[in-house]
């Protein structure tokens, strides 16, 4: 094959994944192995059962990222791995097996940045696409996934301004949450999006964090909202009843409600009060810097709220990825490794895991 082809290595979080990219731009394979039935009983990600999956599933994910890309080792010039941010455990398991790799293949090793892998799966196609044409800079980024809620501006590759951040939980984590609270299960923000579109809009006002001129977030005082209004439809009930304390989201069991609870349109109203603060901003800031592109990036960017309500209100393209480039993926990996390695950027074999690398 022609072209850079990168090997990319995924296992930051909760996704398994192994991919092989060309020249930053071609999906050529992205093997991903969810690990949702395995947390789906907790509500939400633990860290021991992570790292623990990831290690029996990595080398089979890419031996087949390989063979579905229809490459074999000889074809790979290096392998990409994120680096941090994310669970150390999990990170680890990546980082080992990378280097392994590259020591084993003579191959260089790229280390990347998770945020900057989700924006870089904006230059991404997948097999049997057309290539989409790559976003023009400078750009606004907003990423929003489970752990991250940032707003960057970019004037160039590699270069990254950080205009503002959550100040409490992540954007993807209030969606996680809410759906806890609601008894939605996990993940949560699909779980909300789905129920939202079957819900009524208005009927519950929740709170919106502006944080005056600033580009930070904040979406806890939102979270327990939802709370408040969700405890009037609680079951009373000797077992469940509140003791002071209680923070009744961060149980396992979802408690019990009385089935005239409107589920629907308490997602709804609560989706929504997410998604205007995340567009809000992130249009203020496309026009205040003058950013001839808005990109979308992480999990909560495949919200189909959050892409409708800023496709059109600015005059400047607005982009996001597939969804299935949007969630945890090794392809996003692969992709900006090839721009990471272009500015020089590469790991020697003490390369460890940065749980708290930030962009
Ligand atoms: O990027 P990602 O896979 O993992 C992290 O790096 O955190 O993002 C996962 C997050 C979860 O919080 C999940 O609830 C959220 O993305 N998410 C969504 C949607 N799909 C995934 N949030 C809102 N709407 C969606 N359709
Ligand atoms: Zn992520």
């Amino acid at each position: 094959s022609t072209g850079r082809i990168i090997l990319g290595i995924e296992t930051s979080c909760d996704e398994t994944s192994a991919a092989v990219v060309r020249d930053g731009r071609e999906v050529l394979s992205n093997v991903i192995h969810s690990q949702i039935d395995l947390h789906q009983r907790y509500g939400g990600v633990v860290p021991e059962l992570a790292s623990r999956r990831h290690i029996t599933t990595i080398i089979p994910a890419i031996d087949l990222a390989l063979e579905q890309a229809g490459v074999t080792r000889d074809d790979i010039d290096a392998i990409a791995v994120t680096e941090g941010p994310g669970l150390a455990g999990s990170l680890l398991v990546g980082v080992n097996v990378a280097k392994t790799l590259a020591l084993t293949w003579g191959l260089p090793l790229v280390p990347v940045n998770h945020l900057e892998g989700h924006i870089y799966a904006n230059w991404l196609s997948l097999p049997g696409e057309e290539p989409v044409p790559p976003p023009e800079f400078p750009l606004v980024c907003l990423v929003v996934s489970g752990g991250h809620t940032e707003l960057v501006f970019m004037r160039g590759h590699g270069e990254y301004e950080l205009l503002g951040r959550t100040i409490d939980d992540a954007a993807g984590e209030a969606f996680d949450k809410g759906a806890r609270i609601l008894g939605l299960g996990y993940p949560g923000g699909p779980a909300i999006q789905r129920a939202a579109e079957k819900g009524r809009l208005g009927r519950f006002t929740f709170p919106r964090a502006w944080l005056g001129d600033s580009y930070d977030f904040s979406f806890s005082g939102l979270k327990t909202a939802l709370l408040r209004e969700v405890e009037k439809y609680r079951r009373p009930g000797p077992r469940k009843r509140r003791q002071k304390g209680d923070q009744p989201f961060l149980t396992h069991e979802p408690p019990e409600y009385a089935p005239n609870m409107p589920v629907n349109d308490l997602a709804a109203d609560y989706q929504d009060a997410i998604v205007d603060v995340l567009a809000e901003k992130t249009i203020r800031a496309a026009r205040e810097t003058g950013a001839a592109t808005v990109l979308l990036a992480g999990g909560v960017a495949a919200n189909t709220l959050l892409r409708r309500r800023l496709t059109g209100a600015l005059d400047i393209p607005v982009r996001y990825p597939p969804p299935i480039l949007c969630t945890d993926n090794a392809a996003m990996i692969a992709g900006a490794a090839y721009y990471v390695q272009r500015r020089g950027v590469k790991a020697g074999l003490d390369l460890d895991a940065h749980p708290q690398l930030p962009l």
